[in-house]
């Protein structure tokens, strides 16, 4: 059966990016000019997704918003022969994809926000893309992950070797062994293990292709000990009656949701960016003269 579905949870409080989340969706920050979600959604796009439903909660209507039309503003740009922004500001709402927007009432953890899915998909395939995580190859990773189902007709998981010392941040898998090259058969797996704990250094990065039989599982999931749902938990018993694959990326992760890497990749972008590179490259040489003196001071 054809992917044609996505799930992008949108729900998290962002407590991560306090203050400026108290009133504002973190999936709406900008990398340079560009909300984070807007990068997910093009990566559905561009891999072929038709249906995406996006699970938010309170505060988060600006995302409705922004992939909405904006008559005036796109009057005035119109009026004053900007033709370059009325054509971006109108592309992102005539994306060529359905957007669906559904509310997750409580934080209950990822696996809550995804049982929310249920009669969206139904009894087909689908793709979940979590916003923190931005992923950059020659074929999106979300569309590996589809041509890997269409080889395997299983659920098959985005994982990426971590750092040992940050394995407790990720859902890891216990690899079994390679039956393709970058295919990995799992014996299990588990969420956010103790670093002494963790059966491999392979994290569970931001993409899952899921057979719909995950649904029933989250239904009888048993939330953890900080009273979530938690979706490597339902992956892992869903393990334990049909195959589920780990699929291995090669490309780059920006990891976009803490403080630190946010600003990192804003400024990988940012250099790359036809209106700012050239500054902000100049900006960043001088930069790193001038705290170089300083470290020699
Ligand atoms: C979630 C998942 C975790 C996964 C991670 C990837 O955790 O629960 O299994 O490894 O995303 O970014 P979160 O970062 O929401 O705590």
């Amino acid at each position: 059966m054809k992917v044609r579905k996505a799930i992008i949870p949108a729900a998290g409080l962002g407590t991560r990016f306090m203050p400026v989340t108290k009133s504002m969706p973190k999936e709406m920050l900008p990398i340079v000019d560009k909300p984070t979600i807007q990068f997910i959604v093009e990566e559905a796009k561009k891999s072929g997704i038709e249906d995406i439903l996006i699970v938010t909660g309170k505060n988060k209507r600006s995302i409705e918003d922004h992939f909405d039309s904006n008559p005036e503003l796109e009057q005035n740009l119109q009026e004053k022969g900007k033709t370059g922004l009325l054509k971006m500001s109108q592309d992102i709402t005539h994306l060529g994809i359905n957007i669906y927007y559904t509310r997750q009432p409580y934080p209950a953890g990822l696996g809550d926000a995804i049982a929310r899915g249920r009669s969206f998909v139904g009894d087909e395939p689908f793709v979940v893309m979590l916003g923190d995580d931005l992923m950059m190859d020659k074929v999106p990773l979300t569309k590996q992950l589809i041509d890997r189902y269409n080889e395997t007709h299983a659920s098959t998981i985005a994982v990426m070797p971590v750092p040992h010392k940050e394995v407790s941040k990720y859902g890891i898998i216990k690899p079994e062994n390679e039956i393709m090259p970058g295919l990995i058969n799992v014996k299990s797996f588990v969420e956010k293990p103790a670093v002494d704990k963790a059966p491999s250094d392979f994290a569970i990065i931001g993409r899952y292709l899921l057979t719909p039989e995950i649904f029933p599982i989250l239904a009888e999931q048993k939330p953890d000990k900080g009273g979530e749902i938690q979706l490597t938990d339902a992956i892992d018993t869903m393990n334990k009656t049909q195959r589920v694959f780990a699929h291995v990326f090669n490309g780059v992760r920006h990891d976009v949701g803490n403080k630190e890497n946010y600003l990192e990749t804003s400024i990988e972008y940012g250099l790359k960016h036809p209106e700012t590179k050239d500054a902000l490259r100049k900006y960043i040489i001088n930069l790193g003269k001038k705290l170089e003196k300083q470290g020699k001071e």
